[in-house]
């Protein structure tokens, strides 16, 4: 039997501690895929003295990160410690060390994915990051090894496990918002910073690094317009699912004429299409080629395990070579690579709207008659008897045919000044497939 490869830990937590789980539990079976022992020989975390229920000696555990960047003995590092700082700075010390890196902290690839990767090449070394996007689903790897001979025309993806959770325990158990929201967090699904989760973030850094792969390029992720779900509630879900949709975070890109259009919002999809059946903490990415088709992954995209899955395939692929080849090639594209600009505009889609309007007469046809100088044609109009407690205002759910995003936020922002409205609209796109 070769050599053991040893393996530094930095980062003990939900993912970190999955991470040692797997490569003690299923030793004999990684052996087999790395043709060689994968050891845990130093860990790293704050807190040295906490159980974390995994079978690593005490002496081996640090809080120092030059036990592991330090370790001539040490070849690979799996940072697994969340955020920017000092995250980044751990990186660059193992990177500068002469570690490869697995890593599944997206907000630090966003953030700074260009610099590392420039360091990363400069060092001779790698840096794998299948758990960064979608926890369990290969999707970096069908992007940017299985598909490499496709033009990828369009990303769809549910890509937060915990606002999917949130969603869909609200639609089917009618659980309250903030009550699912800690269970999510109990659940290990959740960032240290959950506004990350639910206010979108974390899904616009995941699409941010699913289009360098896809697209060549790095946009700043910061610059994609996105909206979280703190704004979904009960009665939103009920007009959606009359209509026959389920409300979901959507992370999309798509290229046309050399640009990329990107945005991560709520939006009703089908019910019955793959995006609208995606439940829990799973999560969900279809994407177009141009050789390939249509295709569609699933799988869990957040927890413990799930993600140590991808972590461990990264530290294998690390230890038999293959990440060495796949990271001189990730993200670069040719000169097709479309521009770094995010515009919507070119979004052309259904909306669904709802508008809370003062119960009076006139109300119907003024709101109707503002979408119409925007040239918005209406496809049906909901509106339910109002209730004693809704206190003179009364929900109006409005489904457009196809118009400009553009023009709808145009026409929103009119129906939100007139003096009908008593509370903003909640305007969503509607997605058919
Ligand atoms: P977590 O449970 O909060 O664990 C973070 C770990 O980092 C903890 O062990 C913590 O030590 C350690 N740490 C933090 N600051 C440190 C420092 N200054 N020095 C040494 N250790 C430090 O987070 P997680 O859920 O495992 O997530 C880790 C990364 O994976 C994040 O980037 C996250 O976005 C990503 N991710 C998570 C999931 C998931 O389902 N949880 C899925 C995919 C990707 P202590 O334990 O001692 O505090
Ligand atoms: N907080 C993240 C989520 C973890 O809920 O999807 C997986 O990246």
């Amino acid at each position: 039997m070769a050599e053991p490869v040893r393996v530094g830990v930095v980062g003990l937590g939900t993912v970190g501690s999955g991470v040692v789980r797997l490569l003690v539990e299923s030793a004999d079976h990684i052996t087999r895929h790395a043709g060689r022992p994968i050891v845990v020989e130093r860990a790293v975390c704050r807190d040295v003295g906490k159980d974390r229920g995994i079978k690593l000696a005490a002496d081996r555990i640090s809080t120092d990160i030059r036990t592991v960047s330090q370790d001539p003995s040490i070849s690979v590092a799996a940072l697994l410690v969340g955020g920017l700082e000092p995250a980044r700075s751990m990186m660059v010390e193992l990177l500068e060390n002469g570690k490869d890196v697995v890593t599944a902290n997206k907000a630090l690839l966003a953030e700074h994915g260009p610099e590392l990767f420039e360091l990363a090449r400069k060092k001779g070394r790698s840096i794998a990051f299948e758990a960064a996007v979608a926890g369990g689903i290969p999707i970096v790897a069908a992007i940017g090894e299985c598909l490499a001979a496709n033009r990828i025309e369009r990303i769809r993806g549910i890509l937060n496990g915990t606002s999917n959770f949130i969603l869909s325990k609200m639609e089917e158990d009618g659980a309250d918002y903030a009550d699912v929201l800690k269970l999510a967090q109990a659940k290990g699904y959740a960032e240290a910073d959950p506004a990350m989760d639910v206010d979108g973030t974390d899904a616009t850094q995941k699409l941010a690094i699913l289009a360098h792969l896809a697209f060549g390029v790095w946009v700043p992720w910061a610059e994609i317009p996105r909206t979280g779900i703190e704004g979904i509630d009960q009665g939103l879900m009920t007009y959606a699912s009359e209509l026959g949709y389920r409300i979901r975070l959507v992370a999309r890109a798509s290229r046309s004429d050399g640009e990329l259009a990107m945005k991560v919002a709520p939006a009703l999809v089908k019910i019955g299409t793959p995006l609208a059946e995606t439940r829990g903490a799973y999560n969900a990415v279809s994407l177009v080629g141009d050789a390939v088709g249509r295709m569609f992954f699933h799988g869990l995209g957040a927890g413990q395990m799930p993600t140590a899955s991808a972590v461990v395939a990264d530290i294998i692929d690390t230890v038999v070579g293959r990440a060495a080849i796949t990271f001189r090639t990730t993200g670069v594209l040719d000169a097709e690579s479309p521009a770094a600009r995010i515009d919507t505009a070119d979004l052309h889609e259904r909306h669904f709207l709802r508008v809370t309007a003062s119960d009076r007469p006139g109300v119907l046809s003024r709101i109707t008659g503002i979408l119409g100088e925007h040239r918005i044609s209406i496809a049906s109009v909901i509106q339910h008897e109002p209730s004693e407690a809704a206190g003179g205002a009364v929900p109006l759910v409005i489904m457009t045919h196809a118009c400009g995003a553009n023009a709808m936020k145009k026409a929103v922002a009119h129906i939100d000044a007139s003096d009908v409205v008593s509370a903003p609209s909640v305007c969503l796109s509607v997605l058919e497939e």
